[in-house]
């Protein structure tokens, strides 16, 4: 649970798409923006070949894994954007946002596209600080920061359209919440979301977190982020969510498995880039 400090799990998802930029080929998802982000330690650690071999590489070998998880997950948000726009939805909400740079690299398809970036407010600042630091033009244009604690808060009031379809995502943030703040924020989120609106996140599978087989990273992901202060406590079937989506006025279209992802995004590569098993990435619509 976040409260005065930022989320260091936000900066370890960064550390991997800078590690990932610098050594790995083919590219899953290209995010130049990561390494600054990240904190000054994990930006040494990929800085150099021999940190990266021996850090990385060699003693958090385990959680190679856990590197696919989260690229798969960037670029499958990309795509899905991508094809959400396309269609005519006109506001991209990130929630939980993190180090995300879409806003900083914003492709011409996402021109026009105003983006908010909702996150905790500890997180929220050190990222509007480092983009300063990084060079960045601040306000970006059609970017809105606004800053919300899911646990104790709303959504807070913004410029946000809410006759215009929107798309939300809201990945790797859910299993860090309590049930009552996933429900809280999934009706807050209903409530603002025009008809035709996507919401996308990730959560992960109970009864995956086994220290064994198949469970292994994610066993050994759990470890980590509770030693970053940020424990996973909820975990979902895709019945459960189902439900959950149903109640706060949203269909469940579909799931994406590690299994479908690894193949959409890893497969034929002839490194040992995997994708980690135990999550899903559910898409829901707005009724
Ligand atoms: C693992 S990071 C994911 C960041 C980003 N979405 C990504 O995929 O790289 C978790 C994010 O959830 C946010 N978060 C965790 N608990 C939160 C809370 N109670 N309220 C608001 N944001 C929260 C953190 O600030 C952080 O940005």
């Amino acid at each position: 649970m976040l409260d005065r400090n930022h989320s260091r799990t936000a900066e370890a998802t960064a550390a991997i798409r800078a590690c990932h930029l610098r050594h790995d080929r083919p590219l899953v998802f290209e995010d130049p923006w990561a390494e600054h982000f990240t904190s000054r330690l994990w930006r040494t650690v990929a800085r150099s070949w021999l940190l990266h071999r021996t850090i990385v590489r060699g003693l958090l070998r385990g959680l190679r894994p856990v590197h696919g998880w989260i690229l798969v997950r960037d670029q499958l948000t990309v795509d899905e954007l991508r094809r959400f726009v396309a269609a005519g939805g006109g506001q991209y909400v990130l929630l939980g946002a993190g180090f995300d740079s879409i806003a900083l690299r914003r492709p011409v398809w996402l021109d026009g596209v105003r983006i908010f970036e909702v996150d905790h407010p500890a997180t929220q600042a050190v990222k509007l600080a480092r983009m300063a630091a990084g060079g960045a033009s601040l306000p970006l244009p059609d970017f809105e920061a606004v800053p919300v604690d899911f646990e104790r808060e709303r959504l807070a009031a913004s410029s946000f359209d809410d006759t215009k379809p929107t798309f939300f995502a809201w990945q790797g943030v859910i299993y860090y919440l309590s049930a009552a703040a996933i429900e809280a924020t999934l009706e807050d989120v209903a409530r603002v979301a025009a008809p035709g609106s996507e919401l996308l996140f990730d959560f992960l599978l109970p009864g995956f977190a086994l220290d064994r087989g198949e469970g292994r990273a994610l066993s050994l992901a759990r470890l980590v982020t509770a030693r970053m202060g940020e424990r996973y406590i909820s975990y979902h079937t895709p019945e459960q969510l189902a439900v959950l989506l149903e109640r706060a006025g949203f269909e469940l279209v579909e799931v994406s498995r590690d299994a479908d992802l690894a193949a959409r995004y890893c497969a034929g590569r002839g490194d040992d880039l995997t994708v980690m098993h135990g999550f899903g990435i559910a898409r829901a619509r707005r009724r």
